[in-house]
């Protein structure tokens, strides 16, 4: 798309830090997934820099202060992955409820465990949403198809209409964590959000609930979870993504009651291709504006 709309492309997947820094100062635009960091320094070197694409949703691999005071524009594509880590979100839920990950895991050891995996399903029960944003609503729209009770805490105000659809209680958060089966974190990681779900927040949820986080990783205290499922205190979590990545806390990730994949949430052949295509055309269609 970019080279047909008259761009001269460099495709370098794999860039290392210091090829960047050397060649960064040829290009008006850098379009980069999560691996490649633009930092201070790349932007600074960026004599010609005008935009910065991110295809995907997070930016935190981006300086947007830097990039904002040398006036150069940066592009995501937040809506390319709602329906995949969605759609991941409902997989943990169940993987967690029938102990999927167990039984494969005992087949291949050539164990039968069916009498130890006792499930229980979704129908009827309660999952409490953290975020109620793009993601958040897409897992409630899932969610309530396989009969859950949704309850949902966010700090911004909902559309009536959408919670009538959805059936959908906004609840304070304390209660959301003491009356939910099933929690999904779906919150952007800010100040307030960094660590929301500490040792005081777990303490509140039921014995038997779980928790799922295919948000940020730094939004749970991974050393609290831990304890929290070796005490007894919470059933079991479903992580995504961790506070470092790869996570570094072996202990947590080793949890029979956890169940882990190293943040796939977006890693999707239809996620990342309209992720591609929709950066591609709001590059597009900015050209104008640039030179
Ligand atoms: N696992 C993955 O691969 C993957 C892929 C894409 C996005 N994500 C992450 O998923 C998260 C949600 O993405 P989205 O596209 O739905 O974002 P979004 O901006 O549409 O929704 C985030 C919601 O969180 C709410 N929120 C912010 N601070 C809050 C707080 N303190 N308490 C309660 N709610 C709060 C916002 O009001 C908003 O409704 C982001 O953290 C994003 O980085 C993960």
């Amino acid at each position: 798309m970019l080279s047909s709309a008259g761009l001269d492309v460099t495709y370098i997947p794999k860039i290392t830090n210091q090829d960047l820094l050397s060649m960064i100062q040829e290009y008006d635009i850098v379009i980069v997934r999560g691996r490649t960091k633009i930092t201070k320094e790349v932007v600074s070197k960026g004599n010609n820099l005008k935009i910065i694409g991110r295809a995907g949703v997070g930016l935190d691999n981006i300086d947007l202060k830097s990039a904002d005071s040398r006036g150069i524009k940066v592009f995501n594509t937040p809506l390319a992955s709602t329906n995949a880590v969605a759609e991941l979100t409902i997989g943990l839920m169940i993987t967690l409820s029938r102990g999927i990950v167990r039984g494969d895991i005992g087949i291949k050891q050539g164990k039968w465990l069916k009498h130890e995996l006792m499930g229980f399903e979704l129908k009827g029960k309660t999952l409490g949403i953290i975020g109620m944003g793009r993601i958040g609503t897409r897992v409630a729209r899932l969610a309530k198809t396989f009969g859950m009770k949704i309850l949902v805490f966010d700090i911004i105000e909902l559309s009536e209409e959408l919670l009538d659809e959805l059936e959908a209680k906004i609840i304070a958060l304390d209660e959301l964590l003491a009356s939910s089966d099933f929690i999904t974190l779906h919150v952007t990681l800010t100040k307030e959000t960094h660590k929301m779900i500490n040792e005081e927040k777990l303490k509140k949820m039921k014995k038997t609930a779980y928790i799922i986080n295919a948000s940020r990783g730094a939004v749970i205290d991974e050393k609290a979870l831990l304890n929290a499922i070796k005490s007894g205190s919470i059933k079991g979590a479903a992580l995504d993504v961790f506070e470092f990545e790869p996570p570094v806390s072996s202990e947590l990730v080793k949890l029979q009651n956890v169940v882990t994949t190293p943040h796939i949430g977006a890693q999707t052949k239809e996620a990342q291709e309209l992720a591609a295509t929709l950066l591609a055309k709001k590059i597009i269609d900015d050209i104008p504006n640039l030179f």
